[in-house]
This record gives C-alpha cells, sequence and structure tokens, in this order.
C-alpha cells in the first residue's frame, strides 16, 4: 500500500464519500433520479458523494484544480494540480440496484496523471498508484495479466449511451473482437473496468466516447501495474480524445490495430 500524505488524502475523501453512496443504495428507490441525456441519469447520491468529495479534497489541498462530472470545471483553481473526481461511475448500475459501481479520484500534475484512487464499497476493493510507486489493491501489488494469446483473454468494453457515439463502429470494433477472444464484458463502470485491466482480472479494454474523470484514476493505475494505454488512434490523447485502449502489452497493442481498423471502415 502507498502511505504518501497524498494517497492518504485521496483514500480519506473517497472513504467518506463512500459512507454516503452506502446509504443511497439501501435506499436506492427512494431517490431524486433526473436525465442529462436520453439514457444518461444522475442522481441524488451522485451529486451528495461529489460534494463530500470536494470538500474533503479542497479542505487537504486548498487552491488545487477541480474537473467535477456533476460540478464541471472550477474556473480560477490551480492549473498544475487539478483533481479528476467521478463521485459515482456506474450510475445506471446503481440505479437499477446493480451491485458495480465506484468512486473515481485522479490527480493530475503539469498536465499528466500523477495518481488515483478508485474503491468499490460493495467489494470493499480500493486500488491506489501513485506516479513511480506502482499500483495496489488494498494491500496487494498490482500488475498487468501475461496472457499473450487472445483465445485465452476476456476483454472488457463500454457500449455508447443512447443518443452518443457511434454505434456502428462499435459494433464493427466488437464483431471484430468477439471472434478473438475468449470472453467480451460490458460491465457498465469505466473506472472499475480500467481497475480490473490493472489487476490481471480482464486483459484488455476499450471505450470511446469516455469523459476525463471516468478514466483519469484508471490510467495511472493501469500504467503503475506494467500495463500499456492510448487513445483510439494509438497517441496519448485519452484525456482530450475521450477514448481508451489499454492492456498488457500484446492484447492492448492487438485492441489498437482492430479498433483503428474498425474506425477507418466507416
Ligand atoms: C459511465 C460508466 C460507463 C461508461 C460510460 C460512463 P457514469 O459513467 O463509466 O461504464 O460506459 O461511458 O459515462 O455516467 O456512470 O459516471
Ligand atoms: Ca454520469
Ligand atoms: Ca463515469
Ligand atoms: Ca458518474
Amino acid at each position: 500500500m502507498i502511505r504518501t500524505p497524498l494517497m492518504t488524502v485521496m483514500v480519506d475523501a473517497v472513504m467518506k464519500a463512500a459512507r454516503s453512496l452506502k446509504r443511497d443504495f439501501g435506499e436506492v428507490e427512494n431517490l431524486q433520479v433526473s436525465r442529462k441525456g436520453p439514457s444518461d441519469f444522475v442522481s441524488a447520491a451522485d451529486r451528495k458523494a461529489e460534494q463530500v468529495l470536494r470538500e474533503a479534497l479542497a479542505k487537504a489541498r486548498p487552491g488545487y484544480g477541480f474537473v467535477l462530472e456533476e460540478g464541471g470545471r472550477i474556473e480560477g483553481g490551480d492549473t498544475q494540480n487539478v483533481w479528476y473526481v467521478d463521485p459515482l461511475d456506474g450510475t445506471t448500475n446503481f440505479l437499477h440496484g446493480i451491485p458495480q459501481f465506484a468512486i473515481s479520484v485522479g490527480l493530475e500534475r503539469d498536465g499528466k496523471m500523477y495518481a488515483g484512487v478508485i474503491y468499490d464499497p460493495i467489494k470493499d476493493e480500493l486500488y491506489v498508484a501513485e506516479k513511480g510507486q506502482g499500483a495496489f489493491l488494498n494491500n496487494r501489488r498490482l500488475r498487468v495479466s501475461a496472457r499473450t494469446d487472445l483465445a485465452d483473454c476476456v476483454v472488457a468494453c463500454g457500449i455508447p449511451f443512447l443518443g452518443h457515439g457511434n454505434h456502428p463502429e462499435f459494433l464493427r470494433e466488437l464483431g471484430t473482437i468477439m471472434a478473438k477472444v475468449a470472453g467480451v464484458r460490458r460491465m457498465g463502470s469505466a473506472a472499475l473496468d480500467l481497475a480490473a485491466v490493472a489487476a490481471g482480472r480482464c486483459d484488455g479494454y476499450w471505450e470511446r466516447n469516455v469523459q476525463t474523470y471516468d478514466i483519469a484514476a484508471g490510467l495511472i493505475l493501469v500504467r503503475e501495474a506494467g500495463g500499456f494505454v492510448a487513445d483510439a488512434d494509438g497517441g496519448e490523447q485519452m484525456m482530450q480524445k475521450g477514448s481508451v485502449v489499454a492492456g498488457n502489452e500484446v492484447v492492448q497493442r492487438e485492441l489498437l490495430r482492430i479498433v483503428r481498423t474498425a474506425s477507418k471502415a466507416g
């Protein structure tokens, strides 16, 4: 486990927000829900957890910048240290009572991802990573999988929401990938998908139409676990382009090749 002062700040904030989320998950049928898009929901649980994270992080590190899923980018903060906060990644699952969701907090320093914490409150799984210090799940050091034969591999993906993204392109990618791998999963939390790659549970993951706060923490987690990440064009602009292809070296390379071909075929 990493015990730097920064990690303590991040983990404490995330654990506090987790208590709020767990309470709300217990009475999800009473939550106020609204829509940001045709299938893009937000609830009082998202907002409350975000408030807890924002207050705790701002108190511990005054002046750091913020990009919050619900509150947006807060102007006037430090641009060298920026928090990327997703208070509830997997809102659709949460609102359906499906116990697969997480809190995700990433810290960008001087334009690069520096630290990340992802917490799955249902499984009580805490993923942490800080640049140069490795990635951990609870107290166990993480390493991406060593599988190289695609026929042995399980790959996670995200399906674009209704009204967002290019479904035919996604289906071309899916068709090619599912014909080569042992299994494809759509689990519903981008943060936990990246965490699963870092933990070696999934061998790869790809998704387009993601936001900075969906992937910020997961990117550093995968890298610190020895994995590889790129945007859908093979570059390093995951946060700017909102696409991600991750995995161990071999699986990531192969997924990237397929994803790039699928976009050209459109
Ligand atoms: C969503 C989840 C989902 C992914 C979407 C995200 P939210 O985040 O991470 O797995 O496919 O792209 O928007 O809205 O539940 O925080
Ligand atoms: Ca959302
Ligand atoms: Ca999210
Ligand atoms: Ca969210």
